[in-house]
């Protein structure tokens, strides 16, 4: 692992906060992800599943977590499973856990090897009414490959058709939603290592330069320091390029008067920073361009002020809504008659404005959380109003991570990131 290891604390405490709303006489597993295939011998990098990170922060292949809070033999109250190692392993596939390690990692006492996993299992199912499944119940997963997970919740359902089978989705969801102090000290190390990266785009961003050149820079800046990349795939569109919502294939040269939306963040131990920025690729904005500019970020920082204990989502989202049909409407944009003949299934605002405002975040960038229930302190979000204007070659988001605090306005972990338009400006003439 590039980063330093995480107080264990962190995981005894989420294993905790699990096992409190299992049901009794019921036991748990979780399954790592594979390491995904290329073609011939090629694979793509290995991404740990978040779940069995979330509750014992291993990060390798291969490995099963269990926890069975009722079971009879105290050993097998929270177990790990994993690739068996050895120093003569170690030698032809490089360092992975070994039991005393997986122990500092995790705080689990009991670590078996994989290929103990059937026996013992089966020991534990036998003494089990009921078994936790965890399917994968984000809105947005849309994924044909079939899991780790997958293969063993089909081989359980098969072998064991007497059990009683519950979700440990909705209780993922909603732990995994409230981080941590050590997890806000990892985000902000993720929000951070952005930072720097923006800081070094702002001396180099030029009339002629590549979107890829911008994308090569910001990787060099985040894996100088120990972040492992992007933590999802960088928007670096310029011009029109930023009315595509999805730009990613930053193949374009950037031209004088255009402004480059980034939509860029650095991972950090595998949690998210999610950011934007919208920088004009000469230095200046034009008057036009700095009024689309202020608009967002006015809607920007009047959201943020929204995310507060009880916030409903959906009714942010329309209050969001609201603050960007007036700032259209001052832009010319759309006007109050389009406004009162509006499809309220799909207001005036959405043909500039067609995407969410904010999402929850943490190890998964589009991160898990309980939609329909009111929000809560420690919860973090991303507020990412944009303006998009093809017909002027221009679109403007801004985007900044939020913690939810228990009372006042949320504690912003992108504060130190340049967002004023003067502030860029004199940054990139500096
Ligand atoms: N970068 C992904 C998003 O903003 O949701
Ligand atoms: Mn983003
Ligand atoms: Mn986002």
């Amino acid at each position: 692992m590039k980063y330093d290891r995480i107080d264990k604390s962190l995981y005894v405490s989420n294993r905790q906060k699990f096992t409190s709303q299992m049901a009794a006489n019921t036991l748990a597993v979780f399954n790592s992800n594979d390491i995904y295939p290329v073609s011939a011998d090629s694979t793509l990098p290995f991404a740990q599943h978040r779940d069995i990170l979330y509750l014992s922060g291993v990060d390798q292949e291969e490995s099963i977590l269990v926890l069975f809070p009722n079971a009879s033999n105290p050993a097998h109250r929270e177990v790990l499973f994993l690739k068996e190692t050895s120093e003569l392993i170690a030698i032809w596939e490089g360092e992975k856990l070994t039991k005393q390690t997986a122990f500092d990692t995790s705080g689990i006492q009991t670590v078996y090897w994989l290929q103990q996993f059937p026996t013992i299992f089966k020991q534990m199912m036998a003494e089990a009414s009921g078994i936790y499944l965890n399917t994968n119940e984000h809105l947005r997963a849309n994924t044909e490959v079939e899991t780790r997970e997958d293969r063993f919740i089909k081989q359980v359902k098969q072998d064991y058709p007497a059990h009683q089978v519950h979700k440990s989705a909705p209780i993922m969801h909603k732990i995994r939603s409230i981080k941590n102090q050590i997890e806000l000290d990892l985000m902000q190390t993720a929000c951070n290592i952005t930072e720097a990266g923006v800081r070094r785009l702002l001396g180099f961003i030029k009339p002629g330069v590549w979107e890829y050149e911008i994308e090569a820079e910001l990787a060099h800046e985040f894996l100088r320091n120990r972040s492992k990349g992007f933590a999802y795939t960088p928007i670096v569109a310029s011009g029109k390029n930023a009315c595509v919502l999805h730009y990613i294939e930053n193949n374009q040269q950037c031209k004088d008067g255009d402004v480059i939306l980034l939509d860029v963040g650095a991972e950090y131990a595998n949690y998210s920073s999610d950011l934007t920025r919208c920088i004009p690729v000469n230095g200046r904005f034009t008057a036009r361009q700095k009024a689309v500019y202020n608009a967002v970020l006015h809607v920007k920082n009047e959201a943020t002020k929204l995310l507060v204990p009880g916030t409903i989502m959906a009714e942010y989202h329309k209050q969001v809504g609201h603050l960007m049909e007036e700032q259209l409407v001052n832009l010319g944009l759309i006007s109050l008659d389009d406004i009162k003949n509006q499809d309220p299934a799909w207001p005036a605002y959405k043909k500039y404005f067609m995407h969410g405002t904010s999402h929850f975040l943490g190890l998964d960038t589009h991160d898990v959380g309980l939609w329909h229930e009111p929000i809560a302190a420690n919860m973090v979000f991303t507020v990412e109003p944009g303006i998009y204007i093809p017909a002027e070659g221009l679109g403007i988001r801004l985007e900044d991570d939020v913690v939810v605090q228990a009372s006042g306005a949320p504690f912003n972990l992108m504060a130190n990131i340049p967002i004023e338009a003067d502030e860029i400006e004199a940054l990139m003439n500096a």
